[in-house]
């Protein structure tokens, strides 16, 4: 007797499909912890290569010089040897890397070794999202997607667990070489699971592209999904010229413009500067401070869990600007408590409504979106300008926040960040279309169209 071929919905289907996105979510895990995992071992470093202050800034920056240089080259690569593939080196780069880390003899030997880590934490930003929109049907695309952030923000928690658990002990060593498990899972993970079907019919490979939609629990709607991304795939022109086609450019203006959003509105001077903000608004000790950064980043991966169940209903639209609205708000008042010294406690509960605001929109959608939007020719190459621009406005805003701070003062700091806020529920408004439950070439259509009209 013949096997049954899952149909779309059917409990097999549906549990291969989120399998594969938790298995690739795996990536984004360990962005989220080798991004954060150096906060806690830096004072041992610090100690241990007797490194001065530029030294020891040097090692902490060079992880984002990595993820630059791997955020530029991961667009070329996921398009020209595959989504999988290169989840399959980034693992083993992740493994390897983290490994010899936590080996370094010095700050040469541990900055290379860093260097390649961050590599990787540019690549899976790109790859991990790109992988899932793919492979997911439009009708949980935006839950399934989200599971990267959930997971960044998990590996972003598990960091600062791993730093307290080792810190007795000084073991900072250990504490880069951890990474090598979530990595391991991940790598015999992709051994086993399913090249995007949409790259592999980009490739001409007809009857894979058909079998792993079935894999992924399309039954008999995988023909009609692989027709359709064929009849999109035809209509591309190949190279980057099709982004400066006036629909496709505008789907690159807000690639950008999300990308930059995400960045210049703060996040991660709260994310990497928590206790040195909560200090300054006179949390009591140290140990205070590091105990609530650990409740607003407990706060960042339950309001993910809400977002994921959020986003396929709502929509994203709405979740964007919810979220810049909210966010813009607790900043205003942010700098208002530290305008009026107002107490630690008001400062910490405004940060919460920062992370909660963040959490619900911005974060998860902007991967979201910068997945769904492109052409399936030209995706990882697009995906590549906005993951650059992340990583870029990343390092620009949290290289800046302290000199900020000292030039304009802790008020008028959050009032700027406020401000930014404003302009990016301006920005979402204006720019962003809603994607939800829509299939990617019907997304691709719709710029298309746009760009006939003009
Ligand atoms: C951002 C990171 C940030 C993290 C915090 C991600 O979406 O890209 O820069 O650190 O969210 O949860």
């Amino acid at each position: 007797m013949a096997l049954a071929k899952p149909a779309q919905g059917s409990a097999s289907g549906r549990a291969t499909v989120v399998l594969t996105a938790v298995v690739a979510a795996l990536g984004g895990l360990l962005f989220g912890f080798d991004t954060s995992v150096i906060s806690g071992a830096m004072l041992f470093l610090r100690t241990d290569f007797h490194l001065s202050d530029v030294q020891l800034e040097f090692a902490v920056g060079i992880a984002l010089a990595g993820a630059l240089l791997g955020s530029a080259v991961a667009g070329y690569c996921t398009d020209r040897w595959g989504r999988r593939w290169m989840l399959l080196v980034t693992a083993l780069g992740f493994g390897l890397f983290s490994v010899l880390s936590g080996l370094a003899v010095g700050l040469v030997s541990f900055s290379v070794a860093r260097f390649f880590v961050g590599a990787c934490i540019g690549v899976a930003s790109l790859a991990v999202p790109l992988y899932i929109s793919e492979m997911s049907p439009a009708r949980i695309r935006g839950a399934l997607v989200s599971l990267n952030q959930l997971a960044i923000t998990v590996g972003i928690g598990v960091a600062y667990f791993v730093d307290y658990a080792f810190a007795a002990s000084e073991s900072w060593r250990w504490m880069f070489a951890s990474a090598v498990l979530p990595a391991l899972v991940l790598l015999i993970g992709m051994i086993f699971l399913p090249e995007s079907p949409r790259w592999l019919a980009r490739k001409g490979f007809r009857d894979q592209a058909l079998e792993n939609f079935r894999r992924l629990g399309r039954g008999d709607e995988a023909e009609a999904e692989l027709a359709e991304v064929e009849g999109a795939l035809q209509e591309e022109q190949e190279g980057f010229g099709i982004l400066l086609q006036p629909g496709f450019r505008l789907a690159v203006f807000v690639g950008i413009g999300l990308a930059i959003f995400q960045q210049i509105t703060g996040i991660n001077t709260i994310i990497y500067y928590a206790p040195t903000i909560l200090r300054m608004a006179g949390f009591p000790s140290a140990k205070a401070a590091i105990l609530a950064a650990a409740i607003i980043g407990v706060a960042n991966v339950l309001i993910t869990v809400v977002s994921i169940v959020l986003v396929d209903r709502l929509g994203r639209r709405f979740l964007l600007l919810l979220s810049t609205a909210g966010m813009g708000v607790a900043l205003a008042l942010m700098g208002v408590a530290f305008y009026q010294k107002a107490g630690s406690m008001v400062v910490f509960y405004e940060v919460i409504a920062y992370i909660i605001s963040f959490g619900i929109g911005l974060g998860p959608v902007m991967w979201l979106l910068i997945s769904e939007i492109y052409p399936t020719k030209i995706r990882g190459k697009a995906m590549s300008l906005a993951t650059l621009t992340v990583w870029g406005t990343n390092w620009v805003v949290t290289a800046t926040f302290l000199s900020l701070i000292r030039a304009a003062g802790l008020a008028a700091t959050f009032w700027i960040y406020a401000f930014l806020c404003v302009v990016a529920f301006i920005f979402c408004w204006v720019f962003v279309p809603e994607t939800k439950g829509r299939t990617l070439e019907a997304i691709e259509h719709h710029w298309r169209h746009f760009g006939e009209k003009r």
